[in-house]
């Protein structure tokens, strides 16, 4: 059966993935050194474990889904996922490969347990999914991983509860626990932490309420399951109720949950940054 080894969290912020190519240049650089600090614990644990699958919970800002069409939760069921152009050119990064039967198996199960998700054969992967996948796998060694898309929206309001996110996870959790492949399964859960692109309180961070998301996230997440999106809006930012994001993830995991590694850092564009690497002992 498919086993879920753990749980990773980063926030997704488009200027690392500019500055991934460059971090050997970039970890001595005063801006850049304590972000990247953060990373390579990660990924020692990453290349321990050796998962066979990521499944990455994250939002689309607009590149596969716009104001026009914006499914609340996503699954894609591709052979291969593709970032492109976000307004900085066509991206030169390797595609991701897809297990179009494994997403099938997890759309299935989803719709049986009454989240009626939209199921993309063919999605084209933003920030959010890339700019994680290229820092847990440096230098873009990812070709050997399987990924599943799992979109959930963080941008056209009314967005889905934090309570219905973490119900979302545990539903994903059950469907990757009953297919029926020896398979190591990772959850990645991106963005956040608090941050605010636009209006009045652009820039806002809140370093006391993302301190206590990443210490409840561990053990107590129901506690953060019953905020509204109007409380993580308030306390995070307008974009902060990305934190959702880490609910769906959190609540896959199903079994005892201890922490490898997390870091928080400030000052990278306007987004307070989280990683968590959390171990699921079945
Ligand atoms: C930034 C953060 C995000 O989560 C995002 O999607 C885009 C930009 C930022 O801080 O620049
Ligand atoms: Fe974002």
């Amino acid at each position: 059966m498919a086993r879920i080894v753990g749980g990773l969290t980063t926030s997704h912020i488009p200027a690392i993935g500019n500055a991934v190519p460059k971090e050997k240049d970039l970890v001595n650089d005063p801006y850049w050194k304590d972000f990247f600090a953060a990373y390579p614990p990660a990924r020692a644990w990453v290349q321990k474990v050796k998962p066979d699958v990521a499944i990455v919970i994250y939002n689309d800002h607009g590149l596969n889904f716009f104001l026009d069409k914006m499914p609340t939760f996503a699954v894609g069921a591709a052979f291969q996922y593709q970032h492109a152009d976000e307004g900085w050119g066509i991206p030169t990064i390797p595609p991701f490969q897809g297990d179009p039967e494994f997403s099938w198996h997890i759309i299935e199960s989803l719709v049986r347990d009454e989240f009626d998700i939209a199921s993309c054969q063919e999605m084209y992967v933003d920030h959010g999914f890339t700019v994680p996948m290229s820092l847990f796998w440096p230098n873009y060694s990812y070709a050997g991983i399987k990924t599943i898309p799992v979109q959930i929206n963080t941008v056209q309001h009314p967005l889905p509860s934090p309570a219905r996110c973490f119900k979302l996870g545990q539903a994903i959790g059950r469907a990757i626990e009953s297919y029926p492949k020896d398979l190591k399964v990772v959850v990645l859960g991106t963005g956040g932490l608090s941050h605010q692109l636009d209006g009045e309180r652009a820039g806002m961070i809140n370093k006391k309420f993302d301190m206590m998301c990443m210490e409840k996230i561990v053990n107590d997440p129901e506690s953060l399951a019953r905020l509204s999106i109007r409380d993580l809006v308030r306390e995070a930012g307008a974009q902060g109720a990305e934190f959702i994001l880490w609910l769906a993830m959190r609540g896959a995991l199903s079994g005892k949950i201890s922490v490898v590694h997390q870091a928080y850092h400030i000052a990278i564009s306007n987004t307070a940054t989280g990683v968590m690497v959390l171990e699921n002992a079945a």
